[in-house]
């Protein structure tokens, strides 16, 4: 079986990873072609294809799509973009063969959680119960604008239900205008008073992510093992870690500034103005992380810095003012993420209404 990351280029694989619908064309044993729209989810070397609920009347196995490949396992499957603005048309087409997996498999429960990750409405469709297509591909072939940003055509609601936190990256690059874009959403965020109280570190080149993962590497290991860590688990989770801060193509460090928030006699409200500075760190690395995900990219929020903002500061020489908080990676996802924690229904959340 061929990775999918071999057949499809880095533009090719960030552009189909990014799509909500494709279309799947299947023919019988006959040839009589047959196409029919589909969401799906992509992984190293697969991509998924739930057979789902949606209203359909017949049993997923009479499908017509299962029953064509069942007779004839050659498929391709088509993501593409429209805007009126033609110079943004851009089309992925994958060709590979199609199998089907059936329930109880670990490759079928791994396709669930995909599915689900990328589409929250699988959350209550018992997809689990039927099988899943697997499309393994062979060739692939593209054309247009794949590197544009989509057209902003989708409301802020299916952005916030889109983005989701990536661990893993291509290796490509990401444009400078891209990432001002980023933390210019951020810039706009609610702030206390209008002080915006937060500053940030833009983290490009591979040897200061490395000093960086070092001084923080070195804090970490002195916790994990005062956790009572076995060795290889300290070794496994620092080398995961390392991975992450040098293989995402961008990293953000977001500092706390509180220099300019108003100063008060009393401890109390002088915490409670830092709280505030600190939850609107939050609302800004949120818009910076919607925005991004609007503009194409993916995101990670790494909390590390948190812990070690003294060996931040030292590793990047930054200002004594800034206090790290929080590292957002920012890239082109290699996959969609292999999972997608559930969200709690409203009613649990709403604890009050009159
Ligand atoms: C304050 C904060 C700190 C986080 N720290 C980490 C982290 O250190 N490592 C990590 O992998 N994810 C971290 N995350 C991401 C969460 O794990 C993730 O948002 C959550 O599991 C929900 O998944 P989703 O973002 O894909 O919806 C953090 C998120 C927040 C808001």
């Amino acid at each position: 079986m061929k990775a999918t990351s071999r057949v499809l280029g880095g533009e090719q694989a960030a552009f189909l990873v990014r799509q909500r619908v494709a279309r799947l064309a299947t023919a019988d044993a006959a040839g009589r072609p047959h196409v029919v729209p589909v969401c799906f989810a992509s992984a190293r070397s697969s991509i998924y294809i739930a057979l789902d609920e949606k209203p359909k009347k017949v049993p997923a196995s009479d499908l017509k799509r299962v029953r064509n490949i069942l007779e004839n396992p050659e498929v391709a499957l088509t993501a593409d973009r429209y805007a009126e603005d033609w110079s943004l048309l851009a089309f992925v087409m994958v060709q590979g063969v199609a199998e089907l997996l059936e329930p109880d498999t670990d490759e079928h429960a791994a396709a669930v959680r995909l599915l689900r990750g990328k589409y929250h409405q699988y959350e209550t469709m018992r997809i689990q119960d039927n099988p899943v297509i697997a499309v393994r591909p062979e060739r692939a072939v593209a054309w247009g604008a794949l590197d544009e940003p989509a057209p902003h055509e989708s409301g802020v609601l299916d952005t916030i239900h889109g983005r989701r936190s990536v661990r893993k990256y291509l290796p490509k690059e990401v444009p400078d205008g891209v990432v001002e874009q980023v933390l210019e959403a951020a810039r706009w965020a609610p702030s206390p008073h209008g002080r915006q109280p937060w500053r940030f570190a833009v983290l490009g080149r591979a040897e200061t992510r490395e000093r960086l993962a070092d001084a923080m590497g070195e804090e970490w290991r002195a916790n994990l093992q005062m956790d009572g860590q076995s060795q290889e688990i300290v070794e496994r989770r620092l080398e995961g870690s390392r991975r992450r801060l040098l293989d995402a193509p961008v990293l953000v460090l977001l500092c706390l500034y509180l220099e300019d928030l108003d100063e008060y006699p009393d401890a109390e409200r002088q915490r409670g103005e830092t709280t505030m500075a600190v939850q609107s760190l939050g609302a800004a690395a949120q818009n910076a992380l919607l925005a991004a995900y609007d503009l194409g990219l993916d995101t990670g929020w790494m909390c590390a810095p948190l812990f070690c903002p003294e060996k931040v500061v030292d590793a990047l020489g930054l200002g004594p003012k800034l206090i790290p908080h929080a590292l957002l990676t920012l890239g082109y996802a290699e996959g969609d993420p292999p999972r997608r924690r559930a969200r709690r229904p409203l009613d649990e959340l709403i604890v009050y209404r009159d």
